[in-house]
Protein backbone atom coordinates (compact mmCIF):
# COMPACT_ATOMS: atom_id res chain seq x y z
CA UNK A 1 0.00 0.00 0.00
CA UNK A 2 1.16 3.46 -0.96
CA UNK A 3 1.32 6.36 1.56
CA UNK A 4 0.31 9.66 0.73
CA UNK A 5 0.82 12.92 2.81
CA UNK A 6 -0.99 15.86 2.64
CA UNK A 7 0.29 19.10 3.24
CA UNK A 8 -2.57 22.05 4.33
CA UNK A 9 -2.37 25.66 5.52
CA UNK A 10 -6.46 26.15 6.15
CA UNK A 11 -9.98 25.04 6.03
CA UNK A 12 -9.04 21.78 4.31
CA UNK A 13 -12.40 20.68 2.42
CA UNK A 14 -9.84 18.85 -0.21
CA UNK A 15 -7.62 17.47 2.41
CA UNK A 16 -10.89 15.75 3.55
CA UNK A 17 -12.30 14.69 0.37
CA UNK A 18 -9.35 12.98 -0.04
CA UNK A 19 -8.64 11.29 3.00
CA UNK A 20 -12.48 10.04 1.98
CA UNK A 21 -11.67 8.76 -1.09
CA UNK A 22 -8.90 6.85 -0.26
CA UNK A 23 -10.43 5.39 2.84
CA UNK A 24 -12.08 2.95 0.90
CA UNK A 25 -9.13 2.15 -1.13
CA UNK A 26 -7.04 -0.72 -0.74
CA UNK A 27 -3.73 0.49 -2.69
CA UNK A 28 -3.19 3.76 -0.80
CA UNK A 29 -3.96 5.90 2.31
CA UNK A 30 -3.52 9.11 3.44
CA UNK A 31 -1.75 8.63 6.64
CA UNK A 32 -0.10 12.03 7.55
CA UNK A 33 -1.81 15.84 7.65
CA UNK A 34 0.60 18.69 7.90
CA UNK A 35 -0.17 22.21 8.78
CA UNK A 36 1.72 25.41 8.73
CA UNK A 37 -1.22 27.15 10.93
CA UNK A 38 -1.50 25.53 14.33
CA UNK A 39 -5.38 26.80 14.40
CA UNK A 40 -6.06 25.28 10.98
CA UNK A 41 -9.15 23.18 10.39
CA UNK A 42 -7.36 20.89 8.39
CA UNK A 43 -5.62 19.23 11.57
CA UNK A 44 -8.96 18.70 13.20
CA UNK A 45 -10.67 17.06 10.21
CA UNK A 46 -7.81 15.15 9.64
CA UNK A 47 -7.93 13.81 13.61
CA UNK A 48 -11.66 13.16 13.38
CA UNK A 49 -10.89 11.21 10.40
CA UNK A 50 -8.48 8.98 12.36
CA UNK A 51 -5.18 10.29 10.53
CA UNK A 52 -2.49 11.41 12.02
CA UNK A 53 -1.89 15.29 12.20
CA UNK A 54 0.57 17.92 13.22
CA UNK A 55 1.97 21.26 13.16
CA UNK A 56 5.15 22.52 11.95
CA UNK A 57 7.18 25.75 11.53
CA UNK A 58 9.10 27.88 9.41
CA UNK A 59 12.12 26.56 11.46
CA UNK A 60 11.26 22.97 10.71
CA UNK A 61 10.48 23.61 7.24
CA UNK A 62 12.96 25.26 5.98
CA UNK A 63 15.96 24.77 8.12
CA UNK A 64 16.36 21.76 10.04
CA UNK A 65 14.91 19.33 7.56
CA UNK A 66 12.85 17.90 10.31
CA UNK A 67 9.89 17.74 7.85
CA UNK A 68 11.03 16.16 4.91
CA UNK A 69 12.54 13.48 7.90
CA UNK A 70 9.12 12.57 9.15
CA UNK A 71 8.06 12.48 5.46
CA UNK A 72 10.70 9.94 4.92
CA UNK A 73 10.29 8.09 8.19
CA UNK A 74 6.84 7.20 7.64
CA UNK A 75 7.93 5.97 3.94
CA UNK A 76 6.04 9.17 2.61
CA UNK A 77 5.28 8.10 -1.45
CA UNK A 78 2.93 10.89 -2.73
CA UNK A 79 3.01 14.09 -1.08
CA UNK A 80 0.08 16.24 -1.99
CA UNK A 81 -0.41 20.07 -1.50
CA UNK A 82 -4.35 21.29 -0.78
CA UNK A 83 -4.48 24.61 -0.43
CA UNK A 84 -0.81 25.27 1.30
CA UNK A 85 0.50 28.59 0.66
CA UNK A 86 4.77 28.47 1.38
CA UNK A 87 6.87 27.65 -0.59
CA UNK A 88 7.91 24.28 -0.96
CA UNK A 89 11.99 24.02 0.35
CA UNK A 90 14.62 22.51 -2.26
CA UNK A 91 15.56 19.38 -0.15
CA UNK A 92 11.22 18.08 0.01
CA UNK A 93 11.23 18.89 -3.59
CA UNK A 94 14.43 17.39 -4.22
CA UNK A 95 13.51 14.31 -2.53
CA UNK A 96 9.98 13.96 -3.89
CA UNK A 97 10.70 15.21 -7.42
CA UNK A 98 7.78 13.95 -9.43
CA UNK A 99 6.23 12.47 -6.55
CA UNK A 100 4.91 16.06 -5.25
CA UNK A 101 1.67 17.64 -6.74
CA UNK A 102 -0.11 21.30 -6.26
CA UNK A 103 -3.38 21.72 -7.21
CA UNK A 104 -4.30 25.45 -8.14
CA UNK A 105 -7.96 27.52 -8.52
CA UNK A 106 -7.32 28.32 -12.23
CA UNK A 107 -5.97 27.68 -15.29
CA UNK A 108 -2.46 27.98 -15.17
CA UNK A 109 -0.12 29.70 -15.88
CA UNK A 110 -2.74 32.24 -15.39
CA UNK A 111 -3.11 33.76 -12.10
CA UNK A 112 -0.45 32.07 -10.54
CA UNK A 113 2.67 32.92 -8.61
CA UNK A 114 3.63 34.12 -5.21
CA UNK A 115 0.54 35.80 -3.14
CA UNK A 116 -1.95 34.02 -5.40
CA UNK A 117 -3.98 31.71 -3.83
CA UNK A 118 -8.12 31.01 -2.79
CA UNK A 119 -10.29 33.92 -3.09
CA UNK A 120 -7.66 35.83 -4.30
CA UNK A 121 -6.95 33.94 -7.57
CA UNK A 122 -10.78 34.12 -8.24
CA UNK A 123 -10.87 38.12 -7.51
CA UNK A 124 -8.24 38.38 -10.02
CA UNK A 125 -10.05 35.98 -12.33
CA UNK A 126 -13.22 38.62 -11.86
CA UNK A 127 -11.40 41.70 -12.26
CA UNK A 128 -9.79 40.77 -15.70
CA UNK A 129 -13.67 39.67 -17.00
CA UNK A 130 -12.51 36.15 -17.51
CA UNK A 131 -15.23 33.80 -19.43
CA UNK A 132 -13.94 30.79 -17.91
CA UNK A 133 -11.75 29.44 -15.23
CA UNK A 134 -10.99 25.64 -13.52
CA UNK A 135 -8.31 23.98 -11.70
CA UNK A 136 -4.80 23.04 -12.35
CA UNK A 137 -2.87 19.93 -10.76
CA UNK A 138 0.62 19.99 -11.16
CA UNK A 139 3.88 18.99 -9.92
CA UNK A 140 5.44 21.22 -7.48
CA UNK A 141 8.88 22.57 -8.21
CA UNK A 142 11.43 25.37 -6.62
CA UNK A 143 9.12 28.21 -7.59
CA UNK A 144 5.24 28.94 -7.17
CA UNK A 145 2.54 27.51 -9.77
CA UNK A 146 5.17 26.48 -12.53
CA UNK A 147 5.99 22.94 -12.26
CA UNK A 148 4.63 20.68 -15.27
CA UNK A 149 1.13 20.54 -15.78
CA UNK A 150 -0.64 16.84 -15.17
CA UNK A 151 -4.07 18.10 -15.48
CA UNK A 152 -6.71 21.20 -16.36
CA UNK A 153 -10.45 21.35 -16.14
CA UNK A 154 -12.64 23.97 -17.28
CA UNK A 155 -15.24 25.79 -16.05
CA UNK A 156 -17.01 29.16 -16.98
CA UNK A 157 -17.27 32.27 -15.36
CA UNK A 158 -21.05 33.66 -15.63
CA UNK A 159 -21.96 37.35 -16.00
CA UNK A 160 -23.40 37.40 -12.39
CA UNK A 161 -20.90 35.79 -10.68
CA UNK A 162 -19.48 36.91 -7.42
CA UNK A 163 -16.44 35.74 -5.33
CA UNK A 164 -18.53 32.71 -3.52
CA UNK A 165 -20.08 31.32 -6.45
CA UNK A 166 -17.04 30.91 -8.70
CA UNK A 167 -15.13 29.56 -5.71
CA UNK A 168 -17.74 27.24 -4.96
CA UNK A 169 -17.72 26.03 -8.86
CA UNK A 170 -13.99 25.74 -8.87
CA UNK A 171 -14.21 23.40 -5.69
CA UNK A 172 -16.73 21.57 -6.83
CA UNK A 173 -13.88 20.89 -10.03
CA UNK A 174 -11.31 19.92 -7.26
CA UNK A 175 -13.55 18.09 -5.36
CA UNK A 176 -14.22 15.74 -8.89
CA UNK A 177 -10.89 15.69 -10.25
CA UNK A 178 -8.21 15.94 -7.38
CA UNK A 179 -8.90 12.43 -6.18
CA UNK A 180 -8.54 10.64 -9.34
CA UNK A 181 -5.88 11.93 -10.14
CA UNK A 182 -3.68 11.34 -6.94
CA UNK A 183 -5.39 7.43 -7.74
CA UNK A 184 -4.01 7.66 -11.41
CA UNK A 185 -0.36 9.06 -10.36
CA UNK A 186 -0.30 6.54 -7.45
CA UNK A 187 -0.63 3.44 -10.26
CA UNK A 188 2.36 5.01 -12.07
CA UNK A 189 4.75 4.86 -9.20
C1 LIG B 1 -8.36 25.35 -2.94
O1 LIG B 1 -9.26 25.98 -3.80
C2 LIG B 1 -6.99 25.24 -3.59
O2 LIG B 1 -7.04 25.10 -4.98
C3 LIG B 1 -6.39 26.56 -3.21
O3 LIG B 1 -6.79 26.79 -1.89
C4 LIG B 1 -8.09 26.21 -1.71
C5 LIG B 1 -8.06 25.43 -0.43
O4 LIG B 1 -9.36 25.03 -0.07
N1 LIG B 1 -4.96 26.54 -3.35
C6 LIG B 1 -4.26 27.61 -3.74
O5 LIG B 1 -4.78 28.68 -3.98
C7 LIG B 1 -2.75 27.40 -3.86
N2 LIG B 1 -2.16 28.46 -4.58
P1 LIG B 1 -9.57 23.91 1.03
O6 LIG B 1 -8.67 24.27 2.22
O7 LIG B 1 -11.00 23.98 1.41
O8 LIG B 1 -9.19 22.59 0.44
Amino acid sequence: MKHIAILASGNGTNAENIIRYFSNEKKAKVTLVLSNKPQAIVLKRAAALGVDSFFFDRTQFYETGEVLMMLQRREIDLVVLAGFLWLTPPDIVEAFRGRIVNIHPALLPGFGGKGMYGDRVHRSVLDAGCTESGITIHYVNEQYDSGDIIFQARCPVLPDDDLHSLAERVHSLEYEHYPAVISSLIDNL
